[in-house]
């Protein structure tokens, strides 16, 4: 298993020097290598995605990324922005499926701002189309027409593109609880109507599990209302940008919520929900976990080994149960620990 590491900027160097002595603990057949991505990037090299980093990304099975980003960038003109580094390398490596899931563990429902009833043990998982949809289409800009500026984009997809990302998710759903919701508008955009289309016809390769439709603005009614009737969440790229944020604020901690993007052959780029949180970058004191649970979703979606990704969310869980707390998700009572201490009280539960 080739991965390459990339810390970036802010609280990723500290938050992935945890996930990677909880993947060395694990006694995996793992090469890991490190490169720089993002404004450290930047400052090296002159570039957010420097061809070193390229070159190692593209020859690895899984990248392992911190986040990139912070204030000394923000006015660097656009190529030598960090962000740009994000968009290059997701973009280099085909990543169209975007899985983010959004868990609250029992021991952490009164962070979310709903009542602990509707939240307590949620565990849905959104998938969102990331490289289609109304964000790439083309044509799009602002025209004068008529005397007046006139905004435009526009919004497609072809079947193939949508079978793809379908079955990613009716493939997650069979390691999980076997039901998928695909989310579109299909009353009022034909694009959608193909989508539910597709939909339908895909399910039909996985009759073992249970695929049902809503409109878009139920679902994110749903969402807030009800959200534990949910397993996977299948849609396109401008409704999985919204609801994935929505459904990742239910649980209220960013510091726990890990993501994955997916190439067609399941090589995959793995990452904290989270930004680089430069207010407490280089105190010690950011949350690891939503890192080590993305190392868990690199083993279980890349390397297809359920098992080891078990042990590390089982250990995630042990230490939650035990009390340790970061301060974004402490709770009078409990033992507050920093970085460092966190990694340890999982590689202690491992
Ligand atoms: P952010 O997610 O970095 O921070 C938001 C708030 O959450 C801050 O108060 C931060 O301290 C806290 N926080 C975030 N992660 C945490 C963790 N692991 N443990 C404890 N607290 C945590 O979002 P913000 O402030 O909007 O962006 C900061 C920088 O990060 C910007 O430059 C932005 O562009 C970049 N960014 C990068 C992303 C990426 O690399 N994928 C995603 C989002 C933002
Ligand atoms: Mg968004």
């Amino acid at each position: 298993m080739k991965i390459c590491v990339l810390p970036g900027d802010g609280i990723g160097p500290e938050i992935i020097a945890e996930a990677v002595r909880v993947l060395k603990a694990l006694d995996l057949k793992i090469e890991m290598e490190e490169a720089l991505l993002g404004g450290c990037a930047v400052d090296a090299t002159g570039s957010p995605y420097p061809d070193a980093t390229q070159k190692l990304a593209l020859a690895a099975d899984a990248v392992l990324l911190g986040a990139v980003g912070g204030p000394q960038w923000d006015n660097n003109p656009r190529e030598q922005r960090p962000e740009r580094g994000l968009l290059g390398i997701r973009k280099q490596l085909g990543l169209f499926a975007n899985l983010r899931p959004a868990i609250l563990y029992p021991e952490l429902a009164n962070a979310s701002t709903l009542k602990p009833e509707v939240v307590a043990g949620l565990d849905i998982l959104i998938v969102r189309e990331l490289t289609g949809d109304i964000y790439f289409g083309q044509p799009r800009g602002i025209e004068v027409r008529n005397g007046e500026r006139f905004g435009f984009n526009t919004m497609h997809y072809t079947e193939s593109e949508i079978r793809r990302i379908l079955r990613v998710a009716f493939e997650a759903a069979k390691k999980r609880n076997r039901k998928v919701c695909s989310v579109d508008k299909m009353n009022v955009l034909e694009c959608t109507q193909l989508w539910r289309d597709v939909a339908i016809e895909t399910g039909r390769e996985y009759p073992d599990v249970e695929l049902s439709h809503m409109l878009v603005d139920n679902a994110a009614m749903q969402l807030v209302k009800n959200p534990k009737q949910f397993d996977v969440m299948v849609t396109g790229n401008m409704f999985g940008d919204i609801l994935s944020d929505e459904a990742s604020m239910l649980t209220g901690s960013i510091g726990m919520l890990p993501s994955a993007s997916l190439d067609a052959n399941n090589k995959g780029l793995y990452e904290p929900s989270h930004g680089s949180a430069p207010d407490i970058a280089g105190k010690g004191v950011a949350n690891p976990l939503a890192t080590i649970l993305s190392a868990a979703m690199m083993l279980r979606y890349t390397f297809a080994n359920e098992d080891a990704a078990g042990r590390i969310e089982t250990a995630v869980k042990k230490v939650l149960a035990q009390g340790f707390r970061t301060g974004d998700i402490y709770e009078p009572g409990m033992k507050k620990v920093g970085t460092r201490a966190m990694g340890d009280a999982v590689l202690a539960a491992l």
